[in-house]
């Protein structure tokens, strides 16, 4: 692996993302075993999936109690009626509050007026799980969004709207808004726990490691903080 031009660690190289995804899970059950009163930040979409599904069939196997876990979602599509098959609550309550037994209270979701407050009552984010955009975004941050960025209502880039048009049976369907979480917002959370699999994702990687921190590729903040971790399988690290 070649060296990178900035600050950040190392990312960890797996030859199958099930590694980093027991890895990542075990890391989240070992927090809730010690502390129980923990406050996660969800992302959604095809990267994360596999450690949800970890993290429920290994709190089933020790019956770990995640009653007093608190959740945040990244972000959200506005524009879809509430209860819509693809809000990003919804396929959160599938995938993670309802096999863990976390009551809709403490799952927290935009759109909200005051989610910055809500994060702050809470404590805080102690771990944030993230995905990257093919083109560089962290939630919904789209390029242009600064460092200092907060929760607030943005327009969707074309890729996005792009990769989402299969899961909405095309692309007219596909919301032109969303309500996220700002780079700042992120960047408060204690431990960032970023993932990245797959072929698709193989540009994108290189930059975010190895081009200048800025807006233009937001993921490049990440850079910046003091306890990241970033699993890549090989197909994603091809380049790197
Ligand atoms: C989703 C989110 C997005 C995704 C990113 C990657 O809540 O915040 O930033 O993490 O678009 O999506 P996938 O994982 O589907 O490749």
């Amino acid at each position: 692996m070649s060296l990178r031009r900035g600050a950040g660690p190392a990312p960890i190289v797996v030859d199958r993302r099930e590694e980093a995804e027991i890895a990542l899970a075990r890391e989240i059950i070992a927090l809730v075993q010690e502390r129980r009163r923990v406050v996660i930040g969800l992302a959604t979409g095809s990267t994360p999936a596999g450690v949800y599904r970890e993290i429920a069939r290994l709190r089933a196997e020790e019956r770990i109690d995640f009653g007093a876990v608190e959740t945040f979602n990244l972000d959200e599509y506005l524009d879809l009626p509430r209860d819509h098959a693809h809000t990003f609550a919804r396929w959160t309550r599938e995938r993670f509050h309802a096999p863990l037994g976390i009551s809709s209270e403490r799952a927290h979701c935009p759109p909200s007026d005051d989610y910055e407050s809500q994060i702050r009552d809470a404590g805080g984010i102690d771990l944030q799980i993230l995905g990257i955009g093919r083109n560089g975004h962290i939630a919904f941050n789209e390029p242009g969004s600064t460092r200092e960025s907060r929760t607030r209502e943005v327009e969707l880039h074309a890729w996005t709207r792009e990769d989402a048009a299969a899961a909405f049976g095309g692309l007219e369907s596909v919301p032109h808004r969303a309500m996220t979480m700002g780079v700042a917002t992120i960047l408060e959370a204690r431990k960032l726990r970023v993932l990245a699999f797959g072929p698709r994702k193989v540009e994108i990687m290189k930059r975010v490691l190895e081009d200048p921190i800025g807006p233009e590729i937001p993921a490049t903040f990440l850079r910046e903080h003091r306890d990241l971790v970033l699993w890549l399988d090989r197909e994603a690290a091809a380049r790197i």
